[in-house]
């Protein structure tokens, strides 16, 4: 009997965000293969008895290639596993989740997926900032800093300098001052908000309200840590109104001037 795979989101970080059923899913699961981004709390709910297969363990050595994980799925499943694939937020966004699918459907293998809530929506909600908001937003997009080598990041760079949508950049870290400047040159305003999270919805998650003038320099001396993302736009200044209402902000840098 072949198993059934199921691609799961386990969202930010904080358990009381999983689905119930990738809650479910977990608290029965008898083979996990999981990220670097599965919270340890999340991880805790493992049950005792689970195979678990972390392909994830460290940024630098041992994670393993996605060719690697895609067989590993076909190969558990073809041995009759039932197979949880746990992945941070949600495993469709930027979580390689449809290469998985796609090799799970031309290898005959049977799968599920169940979304979790994607860091943008973790972090907007921790830092009580609406994504869209009427007058100000009218549209998001979610985009990847991550840098290949030395290729340029091609992005739609006109389309994204326009002032009516809020920017989410993921694996930006070390491409936010490029990303920064482009934006600009492109026409976005030097004094939009950008708000830079790490670690959002953990217990030592760090944000910084800054703007796209500053944030290079703001989040290297904030010595901002992964996983971070950045929101860009003016929904990204309603921190600083919630902040003033008493709504917790542990650590704010200069805003936008
Ligand atoms: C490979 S992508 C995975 C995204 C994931 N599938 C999702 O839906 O959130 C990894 C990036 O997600 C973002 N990320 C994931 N978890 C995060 C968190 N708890 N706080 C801030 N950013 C996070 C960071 O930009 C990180 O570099």
């Amino acid at each position: 009997m072949v198993g059934k795979v199921y691609l799961v989101g386990a969202g930010p970080g904080d358990p009381d965000l999983l689905t119930m059923k990738a809650h479910r899913l977990i608290r029965s699961a008898t083979v996990i293969v999981l990220d670097r981004l599965v919270s340890d709390d999340i991880r805790f709910m493992f049950p005792a008895s689970a195979r678990v297969i972390d392909v994830g363990k460290s940024a630098s050595n041992h994670t393993l290639p996605q060719e690697e994980i895609n067989q590993l799925l076909v190969d558990l499943a073809r041995a009759g596993h039932d197979v949880l694939r746990l992945k941070g937020g949600d495993p469709f966004v930027f979580g390689r989740g449809g290469e998985e699918a796609l090799v799970l459907a031309a290898s005959g293998i049977p799968f599920d997926v169940v979304p979790g809530i994607t860091s943008a929506q973790g972090c907007a909600a921790s830092l009580r900032v609406p994504l869209t908001h009427r007058g100000i937003a009218t549209g998001l997009r979610f985009v990847t800093g991550h840098l290949k080598g030395d290729e340029a990041l091609e992005l739609d760079w006109p389309g994204l300098a326009d002032p009516a949508t809020t920017l989410v950049v993921y694996m930006g870290l070390s491409s936010i001052g490029g990303i920064a400047a482009r934006l600009v040159v492109e026409g976005r305003d030097p004094a939009t908000p950008v708000l830079a999270v790490t670690r959002a919805t953990h217990a030592d998650e760090r944000h910084l309200l800054t703007s796209l003038r500053n944030v290079a320099q703001d989040a290297a001396r904030a010595r901002l840590g992964s996983p971070a993302l950045f929101i860009v736009g003016e929904v990204a200044g309603l921190a600083a109104v919630l902040q003033a209402a008493g709504v917790g902000f542990e650590e704010m840098l200069d805003a936008a001037e």
